[in-house]
């Protein structure tokens, strides 16, 4: 059996996760260079929680900046078994209002030059990507959002851009045309590293905006974001603390095949 470990990586607004018992510190180094923070590890309630601030404590990396590779491998090295993304993002729907909390199962990757595989230096590898999410994770998100009566949207998809700059007014129209419900811009590499990583990745993303599309509303801003990503993150940790007391002592099979994503994934041993 494998001990479910749940991972928490916070986003804009999220440094912190209060409620951690037992808590400890670790800085983790891994060869893929320095992660954006030393890792808090605790408990909440029988599970191990580990929680990492995606930008650093007072938010020092952009999001291009970010060392995904070195954020999730630390997370592996620390067991982790189920990260859950806590992540500001602008909406292109009128009913996903700024504050809702949405559980997106897609994503589109619309980031260039950011490192997005563990592989390829000798060992190729080709993970499905097909279901990023998991969605028995997701499941358990929705009931501790229940139970803590938080309301979530079930479903979406979030484009990732690469900024550090907002998007024009027309990208946010196409993107609203084609469908995409959020956008933000870190959940892509972290989804395909998580995955090729084997850890089951879901994520709540924290609507902060409207982005620049929509006409009642003031295109967005710094300002903005950090006001609804603070007046938000408590309900966040009220979330994961539920999640966490609820969850299972052992990690369980992810429908998505997280959990052996590279049974079959690996070229260079396929191809000898
Ligand atoms: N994060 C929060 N709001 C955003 C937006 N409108 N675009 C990209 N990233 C965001």
């Amino acid at each position: 059996m494998t001990a479910a470990v749940l991972g928490v990586m916070g986003g804009s607004g999220v440094y912190d996760l209060p409620g951690l018992e037992d808590l400890r510190e670790e800085a983790v180094s891994s060869p893929w260079g320095e992660p954006s923070d030393a890792l808090r590890i605790g408990r909440i309630g029988d599970t191990k929680v580990v929680f990492l601030a995606r930008h650093g404590r007072g938010h020092r990396f952009a999001p291009s900046g970010i060392n995904y590779r070195a954020n999730i491998d630390a997370m592996k090295r620390a067991g982790v078994t189920d990260l859950v993304s806590l992540s500001a993002c602008g909406s292109f729907k009128d009913e996903l209002y700024p504050g809702l909390f949405v559980l997106v199962d897609q994503f589109v990757d619309r980031t260039h030059g950011r490192p997005s595989s563990f592989f390829g230096n000798g060992c190729v590898a080709h993970v499905s990507m097909a279901h990023p999410v998991g969605p028995n994770l997701q499941k358990r998100i929705v009931a501790a959002a229940e139970a803590e009566q938080i309301a979530v949207h079930r479903g979406g998809t979030y484009v990732c851009m690469e900024g550090p700059q907002f998007s024009s007014l027309s990208e946010s129209k196409a993107y609203r045309a084609q469908g995409f419900e959020v956008i933000g811009m870190t959940n892509m590499p972290e989804a395909k590293l998580a995955r090729e990583a084997e850890i089951t990745y879901a994520t709540i993303a924290m609507v902060t905006d409207y982005d620049c599309w929509h006409p009642a509303h003031d295109a967005v801003d710094v300002a903005a974001v950090v006001a609804v990503a603070r007046a938000n993150a408590d309900k966040a940790a009220r979330l994961v603390a539920r999640l966490a007391r609820d969850f299972p002592a052992e990690r369980e099979e992810c429908p998505a095949g997280s959990h052996r994503a590279l049974d079959g994934a690996i070229m260079t041993a396929a191809a000898q």
